[in-house]
Order: structure tokens, then C-alpha cells, then sequence
């Protein structure tokens, strides 16, 4: 895995505007990419610039609704129309989607499965809150999220602790012990499943100052970066750390 690139996903969630995103597409024109697969996730109506940035966009969620390509399911995109602009991955089951919007482990596979069928990659997002850590249930959460919610191959994994992302209110960031913990963890799940070599991406309160640490623990593919990713300056050091590995 460590000649693999990196992939670092920057999920703007509802933030941002079509300048913000232009300022961040042109910059990154000047960035050493070699190293890293960097995913750009701006909220639905931006995604359309995906054809001219050089970077892959993602969004940020899909619809799960069978048939799939269309129907009457007003506020909804279908994974076909987000590939339709060149877009090339979506996020489902991010902890906001879970806990502001009831979205359950089966109504993220169902997404996941929509976004296979168009050939989008699905970043397929986990993890425990603080009240499941708590209570010892980290890993029956994050198994039980593997094992429901990640279809087949062609996914990416995304572990989020819940309780370490940087909106979430007294939010504390994970230690590396933790991270790798989970990480190994995660990595057998998946390899009894079948799915050995699906990429695992670290989620919460990453920046320029640890992304390095991370990156280089066992099992970690790659970062997904929320906060951090809104501005050249906070997100480009993230990209770096990938360089200097
Ligand atoms: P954060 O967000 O990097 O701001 O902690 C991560 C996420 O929620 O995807």
C-alpha cells in the first residue's frame, strides 16, 4: 500500500461558493499532485465545474431510491447524474447524513449500490459516537457498519470517529494509538469479507500538523478532511504531508 498514492478528500459539506471553489480548482493547478489522489467533495450545485479542475470531484451524498437513474423524488440526485458532469465519486453515510437526516446502514448500502451501478466509487463513511465508545461498542459499530453498509469491491472506507470531528461540540481528536487500533480492525473486517486492499481513509479534525503522523500508521490510505479543507491554506499542507512521506 505505501507505493500506492494517497487519497485525500476534501468534503466542503454545506459551505463554500463558486468563487471559493474557482480560487481552490486554479490553485491547485500549481500543486505537486504526483503523490496523492486528491477528491474534491463542494456541495451539488458546484459539482458541474468537476470537468474543469484538475483534480476528481466527489459529492456528497446520492440518492438510494430504486430505479436508480430518475423518478419522483423531489430533492433528490441520482447517482447517474452526478457521473453525468464528470464527477467520478460520492460520499454516503457521513455522520451528518446519519444524524441529521436518519440515514441507516441500510439506506447507505442501498446508496452505495446505486453509485456502483453508474460507476461512481462510493466513499462509504463509519464510525462510532462518543455514547457507543463509551459503552465499549466501537467495534461492533464499525463492523456492523462494514459488513451493511460496503456491497462489494470498487468502495472506498472511510472511518470517521464521530466523536473527534471538529463540528462535533467538544470534539476531541483521536490519538494515533486510537486511529491505528481501528484501523487494523477495520482492515480485517474487510479482508474477512472479501474486500482485502479497499482503501481506508481516516476522517476527523485532520490538518497540516498531524496528517503526516497519520498517514504513515498501518492501514490508512488516505485522509478525509473536513474543516480543514476549505481554504488553500489549511488544505494544501494536508497535500504536502503525502509528499514528504
Ligand atoms: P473535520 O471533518 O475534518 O472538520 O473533523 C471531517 C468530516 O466530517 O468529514
Amino acid at each position: 500500500m505505501a507505493m500506492n498514492k494517497k487519497i485525500i478528500v476534501g468534503n466542503w459539506k454545506m459551505n463554500g461558493n463558486g468563487d471559493m471553489l474557482n480560487v481552490m480548482t486554479e490553485t491547485l493547478k500549481g500543486v505537486d499532485l504526483s503523490r496523492a489522489t486528491v477528491i474534491l467533495c463542494p456541495p451539488m450545485p458546484y459539482i458541474g465545474a468537476a470537468s474543469k479542475s484538475p483534480v476528481d470531484f466527489g459529492a456528497q451524498d446520492c440518492s438510494g431510491h430504486e430505479p436508480g437513474t430518475s423518478g419522483a423524488f423531489t430533492g433528490e440526485v441520482s447517482a447517474a447524474m452526478i457521473a453525468e458532469t464528470g464527477t467520478k465519486y460520492v460520499l454516503v453515510g457521513h455522520s451528518e447524513r446519519r444524524l441529521h437526516h436518519g440515514e441507516t446502514n441500510a439506506i447507505v448500502a442501498e446508496k452505495a449500490k446505486q453509485a456502483l451501478k453508474v460507476g461512481l466509487t462510493p466513499i462509504i463513511c463509519i464510525g462510532e459516537t462518543v455514547e457507543e465508545r463509551n459503552a465499549g461498542q466501537t467495534n461492533a459499530i464499525v463492523e456492523a457498519g462494514l459488513r451493511e453498509c460496503v456491497p462489494g469491491k470498487g468502495c472506498i472506507v472511510a472511518y470517521e470517529p464521530r466523536w473527534a470531528i471538529s463540528a462535533v461540540s467538544g470534539g476531541i481528536p483521536a490519538t494515533p494509538k486510537d486511529i491505528q487500533e481501528a484501523h487494523e480492525f477495520i482492515a480485517g473486517i474487510l479482508e474477512s469479507m472479501g474486500l482485502a486492499g479497499t482503501p481506508i481513509l481516516y476522517g476527523a479534525s485532520v490538518n497540516g500538523d498531524n496528517a503526516a503522523e497519520i498517514l504513515t500508521l498501518p492501514h490508512i490510505d488516505g485522509a478525509l478532511v473536513g474543516a480543514k479543507s476549505l481554504k488553500p491554506a489549511d488544505f494544501f499542507p494536508v497535500i504536502e504531508a503525502v509528499s514528504n512521506l
